[in-house]
C-alpha cells in the first residue's frame, strides 16, 4: 500500500519536496498518511478576470496583491458611522495619514466594487456594507477564537501557497490567509480550483497541532464537519453531504473542497495548512464544471454574506479544533458525527480511482478516519485516490 502511495505523488507533492522541511513531510506522506491531493474532476478551471491593478502581478503566492491595511480600517470606520458623511481629515487622522492619500484609497476600494459616496469636499459615506473579506471587517466577528491574525489579498496565486510559505517562515498559529481571487488555486491531485473574484471563499488557515503526522487526516475530516456546521447554522435548509475525504456536496454536486497540505517530522508535525473552497455566490460555471459544480447560491435560490460564512466557518473550525486537542473522545466523536453527515461512508456503492481502479461497498472508516470498502477481494482500506458513486 505504501509503495502504491509513493508511486502517485501529486504535483502538490512533488513541488514541496524542493524546500527542506518539505522533504520531511513528503517521507512522512508517502509512508503514513493518505494523499490529500487526489485528482478532482469538479473544480479545474481557473476564471480569467481582468486584473484589478495595471501592475502586474508577481508570481509568488506572498508577493501577490496584499490588501492595504488602511483600506479595511477606512471601511470599518464607515461602518462605524453609517448615517453620516465622514471627512477625509478624521480618516485620515485614524489612520495615520494625509486627505490626499485617503482620496487615493477611496478610489481604490471602488475600484474593488465598495460603494462608497462622496469626495474631499464633502467627506464619505458607504452606500451598501461591502462582502470583502477584509482583516477589519472579519476580526470583531471572530474574536476569541484561534483566528486573530488575518491576512487579505485582493488577488493572489494560492492562499495555501501563502499560509505554507507564512508558516514556514513561523507565523503564529491560527494565521488566516483570504483572498478575493486566486489566479492558481490548487486543488488535491495537482489540479487547479476554480477562483472568480469575489464570489467563492478561498480561505487557508496555519495550525500547528500536536499530533503525530499519521493522525493528520482527523483535521481534514474535522474541516468538513466545520464546513457542514457553518452553512447549517446560517441556513438550517440547506443540507451539505460530505464526501469522504474533504468534498462536500449539495445536489450530488461539488460547491466546496478542502486542501490540507502538512509539513512533519518523523513523528511530529510542524505545521499543517488548511486550505478550504467554497462555491457561495457563482451563477454559473464553465462548460466542463456545469454538471458536477455548484454553488451555495444556484441550491438556495439567493445570495450569502461571504462575511458572515467566513466568520461561521472560522468559529466553526476553531471549536472543532480545540475540542480535537483538548477533549478526551473529540477525535472519535468527529468520526462518528462524519459518518453520520455522508451519505458515502456506509452502504454506498463506489469506485475508486486510487492507483488504478477498484469497485465495492463502503463499510464505514477506520480509527484513523480512512474509509473501509468492502470488494470482492475482502475489505480495503482507502489511504488516497478519489471515490465515485456508481
Ligand atoms: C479540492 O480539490 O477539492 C480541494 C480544493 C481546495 C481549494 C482551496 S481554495 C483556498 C485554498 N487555496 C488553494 O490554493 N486551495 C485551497
Amino acid at each position: 500500500m505504501t509503495g502504491a502511495v509513493v508511486s502517485r505523488q501529486s504535483s502538490t507533492q512533488r513541488k514541496a519536496v524542493r524546500g527542506t522541511a518539505s522533504i520531511c513531510f513528503l517521507a512522512v506522506s508517502c509512508s503514513a498518511v493518505p494523499d490529500f491531493f487526489d485528482f478532482n474532476r469538479y473544480n479545474r478551471r481557473i476564471a480569467k478576470v481582468a486584473p484589478i491593478r495595471s501592475r502586474p502581478a508577481r508570481r509568488s503566492a506572498s508577493a501577490s496583491q496584499k490588501t492595504d491595511v488602511r483600506l479595511g480600517r477606512i471601511v470599518r470606520l464607515l461602518m462605524d458611522h453609517a448615517m453620516v458623511m465622514v471627512s477625509g481629515t478624521k480618516i485620515g487622522e485614524e489612520i495615520g495619514t494625509g486627505r490626499s492619500e485617503v482620496w487615493r484609497l477611496i478610489q481604490q476600494l471602488r475600484s474593488l466594487g465598495v460603494e462608497v459616496e462622496g469626495h474631499p469636499a464633502t467627506g464619505y459615506q458607504l452606500r451598501a456594507v461591502p462582502d470583502l473579506l477584509l482583516a477589519d471587517v472579519l476580526a470583531p466577528l471572530v474574536k476569541g477564537t484561534l483566528f486573530s491574525q488575518i491576512h487579505h489579498y485582493y488577488k493572489i496565486g494560492s492562499t495555501n501557497d501563502a499560509a505554507m510559505e507564512a508558516a514556514a517562515a513561523g507565523v503564529p498559529e491560527g494565521s488566516v490567509f483570504l483572498a478575493e481571487e486566486q489566479t492558481t488555486g490548487k486543488g488535491r491531485g495537482g489540479n487547479q480550483w476554480h477562483s472568480a473574484r469575489s464570489s467563492g471563499i478561498y480561505c487557508s488557515t496555519v495550525l500547528r497541532p500536536n499530533l503525530p503526522p499519521s493522525e493528520a487526516l482527523i483535521l481534514s475530516l474535522a474541516a468538513g464537519l466545520a464546513v457542514h456546521s457553518a452553512i447549517r447554522g446560517i441556513d438550517s435548509r440547506v443540507n451539505p453531504d460530505l464526501k469522504w475525504p474533504n468534498d462536500v456536496l449539495l445536489d450530488g454536486k461539488k460547491f466546496c473542497g478542502i486542501l490540507t497540505e502538512m509539513n512533519a517530522e518523523a513523528t511530529r508535525v510542524r505545521h499543517v495548512v488548511v486550505g478550504i473552497g467554497i462555491n457561495v455566490n457563482q451563477r454559473k460555471f464553465p462548460d466542463d464544471m456545469r454538471d458536477t459544480a455548484t454553488s451555495l447560491l444556484l441550491v438556495s435560490g439567493s445570495e450569502w454574506s461571504r462575511v458572515e460564512l467566513t466568520a461561521a466557518l472560522l468559529k466553526s473550525l476553531d471549536r472543532e479544533y480545540r475540542e480535537l486537542l483538548e477533549k478526551p473522545g473529540a477525535h472519535d466523536s468527529i468520526l462518528r458525527r462524519f459518518s453520520e453527515l455522508s451519505s458515502y461512508v456506509r452502504g454506498r456503492k463506489v469506485r475508486i480511482e486510487e492507483n488504478g481502479e477498484f469497485a465495492g461497498v463502503t463499510e464505514g472508516l477506520d480509527g484513523r478516519g480512512f474509509l473501509q470498502v468492502r470488494t470482492p477481494q475482502g475489505l480495503r482500506t482507502v489511504l488516497s485516490g478519489t471515490v465515485r458513486a456508481v
